[in-house]
């Protein structure tokens, strides 16, 4: 018995998976970058891979915790080709858009069930994808 709704558990889950997504195209993005000879914006970006990472655990840890089971579902290949790197950060700025609008959901849902513990929770991804979307953009 979880502490917390499956149908919040659910969409939890996949946003779990989008994080690792969003690791795994970070971490492309961070290849292309060194390939063309582009260093610092690959050491840049390979940072946000292992934040990634870290969101990604974040969510894991808590559909753990109230009961859930975290699990990793088949994920298509995230980009790795890139006409430049304006076009690889227009890209990335409106992956963290949606993001953006994903959190956004589970919080919509979670706030229609007086869910307050996942609420809490997310509350760290809010300010998160603000911060992310403020340097993007
Ligand atoms: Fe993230």
């Amino acid at each position: 018995m979880s502490i917390i709704k499956d149908d919040t558990i659910k969409l939890l889950n996949d946003q779990l998976n989008k994080e690792l997504f969003s690791a795994s195209f970070y971490f492309n993005m961070s290849s292309w970058c060194d390939k063309h000879g582009l260093k610092g914006c690959g050491k840049f970006l390979y940072g946000h891979y292992r934040e990634e990472l870290e969101h990604f655990e974040k969510f894991k840890d808590f559909i753990n915790k109230v009961g859930g089971q975290a699990s990793i579902s088949e994920m298509k290949a995230p980009p790795s080709n890139f006409k430049s790197v304006q076009d690889l950060f227009e890209t990335v700025a409106k992956h963290e858009e949606y993001v953006t609008s994903c959190i956004n959901e589970i919080v919509g849902f979670a706030f229609e069930n007086k869910d307050y513990i996942t609420l809490r929770f997310l509350d760290w991804f809010i300010q998160e994808q603000l911060e992310e979307q403020e340097l993007f953009n």
